[in-house]
Order: structure tokens, then sequence, then C-alpha cells
């Protein structure tokens, strides 16, 4: 049947979903599919009423495309698509809920509480130890994530990640490194270790600089790789994620690693990490997108 790629949408991310879906649609056209690129904008229900497609390959991220509300329409439609159902998609995409789930299964995620307003801020920084992650709950590629160390750095970073999302998390800043593991059809896929001169993996580093230096093999010794795959297997269970995705995990002085949280459309770019990941296990790119399209099959 006729494949249709999710791509662009409405959210932050809407650039960095063009290209991993131009990238996914070529690699699908290339092996045979029948594939044609979709940019989602607005209400899909009409789109699902009369679809030109039997499937679909979800190639968006962030709110509305990554969050479980597509995933929803799609299964009522009845209409297969990739990746994560509604309410692994839905958890994953909510950074805090996903710690509330991470602790609640003694999985190790750096202490953490929400902030609703700047007046807080004083109160954090002495519940918290500094430095601090402020990030907006439910955003990508590090949208709207700062470092601070103060309690008036805090609250301006609040009023920053407030603009974006009125769910705002704070947590104890681990240091780095930092690895990610990408999963395909429940296997961990060779970790990759990251380093930036940037203060951390921000978007910048992510999609435009040229001297982020990715690391695969990651560096660490054999027994801490798989301590780590297992980890995030882990993670991925807790969640109930399907068929792929990418955790993101620091690693602190004394070698113990932190979940930060799981990505369920991971970016598919040419900059991005899963198709790094697969490559360095002998998976090309155009056999991984051909994996996670079959598994809609099941
Ligand atoms: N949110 C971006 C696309 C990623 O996780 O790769
Ligand atoms: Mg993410």
């Amino acid at each position: 049947g006729r494949v249709a790629v999710f791509m662009g949408g409405d959210s932050a991310e809407r650039d960095v979903s063009l290209k991993s879906g131009k990238a996914v649609l070529a690699a699908l056209v290339s092996a045979g599919v029948d594939a044609f690129a979709m940019d989602v904008q607005g209400c899909l229900l009409k789109t699902v009423e009369n679809p030109k497609f039997d499937r679909v390959f979800i190639a968006l991220h962030g709110r509305g495309g990554e969050d479980g509300t597509l995933q929803a329409i799609l299964s009522q439609a009845g209409i297969p698509y990739t990746g994560s159902e509604v309410l692994a998609s839905a958890l994953a995409m909510d950074k805090l809920r996903t710690k509330y789930v991470f602790a609640g299964c003694g999985l190790p995620t750096p202490k953490f509480r929400t902030m609703s307003a700047p007046n807080e801020a004083a109160q954090i920084v002495r519940e918290l130890r500094p430095p601090l992650s402020v990030k907006p709950s439910r955003e990508g590629s590090s949208i709207g994530i700062r470092k601070v160390n103060t309690a008036t750095e805090l609250a301006e970073a609040f009023e920053a990640a407030a603009a974006l999302d009125n769910l705002v998390l704070v947590e104890e800043w681990i240091e780095g490194p930092e690895y990610t593991v990408s999963l395909l059809q429940d296997s961990a896929l060779p970790a990759i270790g990251l380093s930036t001169d940037h203060v951390f993996y921000d978007y910048d580093a992510k999609y435009l600089a040229d001297d982020t230096r990715y690391r695969i093999p990651c560096g660490l010794a054999p027994q801490d790789e798989v301590r780590l795959q297992n980890l995030a297997l882990e993670a991925f269970r807790v969640l109930g994620c399907r068929t792929w995705g990418r955790v993101d995990i620091m690693q602190d002085k004394d070698g113990e690693f932190w979940l930060l949280e799981v990505n369920t459309v991971p970016g598919m770019t040419d900059h991005s990490l899963v198709p790094m990941s697969a490559r360095a296990a002998g998976i090309s790119f155009e056999e991984l997108v051909v994996r996670i399209l079959r598994d809609t099959l099941e």
C-alpha cells in the first residue's frame, strides 16, 4: 500500500522535521516503497476520513506530531503508523511525567521539581544543588533549555521556558559526558558519546555547528556500554515505547548514569544520531527506515 511520510507540522521543531521527513522519503522511494510527503498542518480529521494512503511514517517532531495526539487520530481511523502508540508518545513528550515514571520505577534520573512562578527561584536553589537545568517540559531539540547557577538566573530562565510551555521542569545539572542510545525493534544499537564546546548539546550544537564531536564507539568500557544500553532499554520499556526511539543519558564524574529523556520520533537528518548508530551496527539508512516501517504491519 501507499505510505504517507508525515513531516513539517506546526511545532518549534518544524525545520528539523522537514529534514528528517525528506531523508526518510528519499530512503523509502529508493527502497521501492510507494511513498509521498505530507506536510501536516492544522487538523487531520478530514484527511483521515478519506485517506490517500494506507500507512503513515511519522517524521514529525514535537507537539502535535510526537505527543500522542496524531497517534490517537490515526489509531481511531485504523491507519497503521510507525513508532510509539498514544500513551508512550504522550508520556515521552513530557519530560516531567517521564521523570515521575522513572522515579516510580527506581530508574536513575537527576533530582528535579516543577516551577510555576519566578518567585519560587530562591526556594528551588536551596532545595536542589546548582547548577540547574531549566526546561520547558514538552519541547524538543533542546529548545528553551538553559543552564543556571543562581536564583536570579533561574527566574529569568523560567520566563524563557514558560513562554514555550506552561509546564516548566528544573533539574540538577549533570556535567556529563552525555551519551545517547538508539533503540530499534527492542534492541539497543551502539551508544554515541557527545562532546561540544557549547555549554551543552544545544540546538546549535545539534544542527548547525560542525565542531560537535560524536564518538562511536562511545569510549566506555564494554561492560559499561552494556549497562548504558540496558538502562536505555529499561527506560524505553517502562514508558511502553514501540519499534524505535532514542534515550538521552548523562554520566556523572563517579561514572553513574542518569536518564534525561526518551525521544519517540528522534531526528533523522544527516546530522542525526539514530542513523549514525544504525550505520555503526551495519544497518544502512535505507534498511533502518524500511525496518521501522515494516513494524507497522505487525
Ligand atoms: N527532538 C529531536 C528531533 C531528537 O530527539 O532528535
Ligand atoms: Mg527530546
